[in-house]
């Protein structure tokens, strides 16, 4: 099968089996789209600079529309005979309007254009993500508000450290998922700038302007090195990366699910809707959800790794290789958006288990802190104050009991700084109401807190 794109110096078509191995359609064919806003801005500026007629480039414009009702009703005959998505859109064209659908390419290359939509598609698709992020946070921060003042254990080593209320944990996942909006962002200013005009990779003879296509196409700039520009795939590994922040995030976060709903912990239930059960084990309630999204991080990191180690050996400029970018990218950003949205709608259905939470929020000796700056308070160095309640700490070990149960008296032999109003500075619900600088556990902050974000995310509710 001979290829009309390219065959001019050809004498025998392709092999079929290589026409399969190497066609992109079956990846790029979601381009469709922005290929045909980019060739619309293309021939605009050829007309402009004059290297189209007026007649030509109505044409052109109205055979794109027809393309583009073709392709959107799904009746557009693509055909991997034609190698990607591009030069389908050409040909069908040409098809529509005759040979004048020929010129479109003028001043332009797949090398160039296919990075250009590149940058398009993937602005879009980030802009997805930043939706999906700030649902996730708004559902978190609505949580929170709910249980901004239950207590909770607060961990460190995975060993109970100190008392926080429940809303604190929920909004602290909420910030990472904050920063990953930032990050998503930046990601995409650095899909600037425009590449299209870079032509194969040294640019064109032709008089363009390159300015006009980046202000239509939403470019804040366009290219400086023509070289640079049809190979750079930075913008793509920025994207993968700040996907598999995001995916490092769910997973810690799911790993946090998976344990407290662990009948060991049993600090939080999950609707029914969320869990499965076992083909043996009639008893089980298992946090599948979870699970999966923690798993699904590694295939996500994956495209991460694949996209970095597709570019490490390239020669400038342009190289077949980078056909191979599409699918890893498209795959991170299917994955971390399906693993956003279900999260988001898994958080609404964690029910705290407050009595137990409660319970353990005040077990291993988790106030012992706020003995020692309490005797800080009284004029102790906070080192001596550490040293003496490790010994009270040990005292209750050997004695079997918890810090609140030790005797006025025997506290006294500690230090006679130790008043009776020690006991009240130990219990859980009065410890967390002491912590109120900013970004503390206090429950009215947390409320605060919570309410500031829900307020600012509401105008993004989905309806
Ligand atoms: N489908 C190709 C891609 O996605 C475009 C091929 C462009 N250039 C070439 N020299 N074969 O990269």
């Amino acid at each position: 099968m001979k290829n009309n794109t390219w065959s001019g110096r050809f004498i025998k078509g392709i092999d079929s089996d290589v026409l399969d191995f190497s066609q992109s359609l079956s990846v790029d064919l979601v381009l469709y789209d922005v290929d045909i806003r980019v060739t619309e801005v293309h021939v605009e500026m050829l007309y402009k600079c004059k290297h189209l007629t007026k007649s030509d480039f109505q044409k052109i414009v109205s055979g794109l529309k027809k393309v583009r009702k073709l392709a959107d009703s799904g009746k557009l005959p693509w055909s991997v005979k034609l190698e990607d998505v591009h030069m389908n859109i050409e040909n069908s064209l040409v098809k529509i309007i005759g040979p004048v659908g020929k010129k479109i390419h003028l001043g332009r290359s797949r090398n160039d254009l296919v990075t250009t939509d590149l940058r398009l598609y993937l602005r879009e698709l980030s802009e997805f993500i930043i939706i999906r992020l700030r649902n996730l946070r708004f559902s978190l921060a609505k949580l929170a508000k709910v249980y901004s003042s239950d207590l909770f254990p607060g961990y460190t080593h995975l060993q109970i450290a100190q008392p926080v209320v429940f809303g604190h944990h929920l909004l602290a996942w909420a910030e990472m998922f904050a920063r990953d909006e930032k990050r998503i962002e930046n990601t995409m200013s650095l899909m600037n700038p425009l590449p299209l005009g870079s032509a194969a990779m040294s640019g064109t003879s032709l008089k363009i302007d390159r300015k006009f296509v980046a202000k239509k196409l939403g470019f804040a700039s366009v290219s400086n090195n023509s070289m640079d520009a049809v190979s750079d795939r930075d913008y793509v590994i920025d994207l993968a990366y700040s996907n598999s922040m995001i995916m490092m995030h769910l997973s810690r976060v799911c790993e946090e699910i998976v344990l407290w709903m662990n009948p060991q912990f049993n600090l939080i239930d999950l609707d029914q809707g969320f869990c499965t059960g076992s083909s043996i084990m009639p008893q089980k309630k298992n946090p599948d959800v979870a699970e999966l999204v923690r798993g699904k991080t590694g295939s996500v990191y994956g495209n991460l790794v694949g996209l970095l180690t597709l570019m490490k050996g390239l020669p400038l400029t342009y190289n077949r290789d980078l056909q191979e970018d599409k699918e890893q990218i498209f795959t991170s950003v299917d994955t971390t958006l399906s693993c956003i949205e279900i999260i988001c709608k898994m958080i609404p259905t964690i029910v705290l288990n407050k009595q137990r939470a409660s319970e353990l929020s005040g077990t291993s000796f988790s106030t012992a802190t706020d003995i020692a700056e309490y005797l800080s308070l009284k004029g102790m160095p906070f080192r001596e104050a550490h040293h003496l309640v490790g010994k009270i700490v040990k005292y209750c070990e050997d004695k079997h009991c918890s810090l609140g149960e030790i005797p006025e008296s025997e506290f006294q032999k500690f230090s006679s700084l130790i008043e009776t109003d020690i006991y009240k500075k130990i219990i859980p619900s009065n410890t967390v109401k002491m912590r109120t600088n900013k970004g503390d556990t206090a429950p009215k902050l947390v409320e605060k807190e919570a309410s500031i974000l829900i307020k600012a995310l509401k105008k993004y509710e989905q309806k």
